[in-house]
């Protein structure tokens, strides 16, 4: 017996092998030793299959049965029989069955681990399952959830292929170029002084491959990006990275909608309802303090700044007299909320940094209860009555003030907090929607410059030369799902003076343009098609898919939350005389 030459899969064992001989290899994953008989859960990628040791079929096989412990590595051979009825394990797919264990090759041992891998199991400190992360790996979850990930991607190249769109790959050492995110860089032997930058993603590779007249590209593509780790983001991450020529938004999204029409249909037997939704960001913000809301419940947020024009409450009174002052509502029904949970959301939004949080809860015959009732104008009632047309007794209202977007953003949060505190997200949804019509710059006040809000490389809206900074908007648009943004993209430059001019408007001057862009310029100039495109975040859509609760539960290797990888230890201090091969050297550490 040979576990190379193993006849089933654990988990793959069915009625047609019936009273057959086969060969299983994999991890004991349970053991249960009755002195006579001894059971073994046989574990492999496949499944959990039940081995029995009995003296009487080999006893051989059962005295070394005795000395397997949890994860030894074994490879067995026997005969599958019926389970009596009492002993079925209806959790299994293979719980009907058993094998009479008639040979044991112990392949190799285990010591005891460092945590349990069963399901029901205490939780197990991140850290520590990061550190072994292979035993993590063999835990059903974690499997199920790469498995997930490989039929998603294989599928989304099965679609694109027949969409007529090239796979292609672009390089991962790269120039170091503006893109948002701080770069990783990597020190260049042969050059002095000079460094590559690992690619934040493939943009300006994918943009040449339009004037290398490829028209359709797409990339698996590692993405490495110097930022602060959170749930929903990783040092390096993979997307699904589009580029098509001679389109338009509505092409690009289009494409998108048609992909997740069919990886849904294919992979969970899901009818997606398409056109997906469309929302401009000012819809999305306005309504939802977010330009990713989720939109699997619908609490919206009503401006109610005209209500308070002539406050007599002074703190009110100082924001409104600010040009971008504005008062924000969202209002909870069929929710009697106690005084220490109101208290406790004063408190919450207090700690997150807003001004502060005002609650009104309609009473009886109209009445207000607020800890500023007193100062409500008489007809105040009356007034939220016409914003809210069904205004109910129980009703509350929860308030922010402050500079507009300060004050949405809060609001935004606070949506997400009472949904969540309230239990009103459906299980299982999934909302998939376009935001669109993005400003194309954002004013960073304390560089005291405009960026772009994309990437400069992306187009601004027609009617752009009469408009200011603030008012021009970008052909760019993102896919968001359940309060994620899952995807972005955007119709690129592609005349090389409108993209001078955009450069110009974020202040690089034409040298700096020339030197950190100058074979872009230079292309655009050498018959440059129209072009766009998009990139979907893989490991985020993954992770949506999976109902998971953070991006690291469906990558097998990620780094933590301080961008460590405590299985290899890495980043690692590297040598002196290492560095000096590069021409550098250490100094004092800041
Ligand atoms: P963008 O920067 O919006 O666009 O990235 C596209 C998508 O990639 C995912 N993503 C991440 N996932 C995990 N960890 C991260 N650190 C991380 N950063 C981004 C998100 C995001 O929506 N070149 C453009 C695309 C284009 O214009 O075609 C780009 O990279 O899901």
């Amino acid at each position: 017996m040979h576990y190379y030459e193993r006849t089933a899969g654990c988990g793959a064992v069915n009625e047609s092998l019936l009273n057959q001989s086969i060969t299983l290899a994999g991890w004991v994953a349970r053991r249960r030793d009755h002195g006579g008989l001894i059971f073994i859960d046989l574990r492999d990628r496949s499944g959990i299959m039940q081995l029995v040791f009995n003296p009487a079929m080999s006893h051989i096989a059962h005295e070394k049965a005795h000395h397997l412990r949890s994860e030894f590595v074994i490879c067995v051979q026997g005969t599958v029989v019926e389970r009596s009825t009492e002993t079925i394990n209806k959790e299994l797919s293979t719980g009907r069955w058993e094998l009479q264990v008639t040979d044991l090759e112990i392949l190799n041992k285990a010591q005891a681990l460092p945590f349990s891998l069963e399901d029901s199991a205490e939780p197990i400190d991140e850290e520590l399952r990061l550190k072994y992360r292979y035993l993590d790996l063999r835990r059903f979850k974690m499997q199920q959830h790469l498995a997930i990930r490989n039929d998603l991607v294989f599928a989304m190249r099965m679609f694109l292929q027949q969409q007529g769109f090239y796979e292609i790959e672009t390089p991962i050492l790269t120039k170091l170029t503006p893109e948002g995110a701080r770069s990783f860089i990597v020190p260049s032997r042969v050059y002095d002084h000079s460094f590559y930058a690992l690619a934040q993603s493939p943009q300006l590779y994918k943009q040449l491959l339009m004037a290398g007249g490829l028209e359709r590209y797409f990339q698996i593509a590692r993405c490495f990006r110097d930022e602060d780790t959170r749930l929903d983001r990783q040092p390096e991450f993979t997307q699904l990275d589009i580029e098509m020529s001679f389109i338009n938004e509505h092409h690009i999204q289009t494409l998108i909608e048609k992909m997740f029409g069919y990886l849904l249909k294919n992979l969970f037997d899901i009818e997606l309802q398409l056109p997906l939704p469309r929302l401009t960001y000012h819809q999305a913000f306005y309504n939802f303090g977010s330009d990713k809301p989720d939109l699997r419940y619908d609490l919206r947020i009503v401006e109610l700044t005209n209500l308070f024009l002539g406050t007599e409450l002074k703190f009110l009174r100082t924001i409104l007299d600010d040009t971008e002052g504005a008062i924000g509502g969202i209002r909870i029904q069929e929710k009697q909320f106690t005084r220490s949970e109101l208290d406790g959301l004063v408190e919450w939004a207090t700690k997150q940094g807003a001004s502060g949080l005002l609650w009104m809860r309609i009473g009886q015959n109209n009445s207000i209860e607020s800890p500023v009732a007193k100062f409500l104008p008489a007809h105040f009632i009356n007034q939220l009555q016409e914003l809210y047309p069904n205004l109910h007794e129980g009703d509350t209202l929860f308030l922010i003030a402050g500079p507009y977007e300060t004050a949405w953003t809060y609001l935004g949060r606070l949506r997400a907090h009472l949904a969540a505190m309230l239990n009103i997200i459906p299980k299982g949804a999934l909302h998939l929607s376009w935001v669109t019509d993005f400003p194309m710059f954002e004013y960073d006040s304390q560089e005291k410059k405009w960026n772009a809000r994309h990437h400069p490389f992306t187009s601004p809206q027609e009617g752009w030369e009469q408009q200011s900074m603030d008012q021009i908007k970008a052909k760019a648009y993102d896919l968001v799902c359940n309060g994620f943004e899952l995807g972005g993209g955007s119709i690129r430059n592609y005349q090389s003076e409108m993209q001078a001019k955009v450069f110009d408007l974020i202040g690089l001057s034409r040298e700096q343009a020339q030197e950190k862009f100058g074979f872009l310029l230079e292309a655009l100039n050498l018959g440059f098609p129209p072009h766009g495109g998009i990139a979907l975040g893989i490991d985020r859509l993954v992770m949506i898919l999976t109902e998971s609760s953070s991006i690291r539960e469906v990558i097998a290797f990620p780094k933590t939350a301080r961008g460590h990888d405590p299985m290899m230890e890495a980043p690692t201090v590297v040598d002196e005389k290492f560095l000096r091969s590069y021409g550098l050297k250490f100094s004092k550490p800041q």
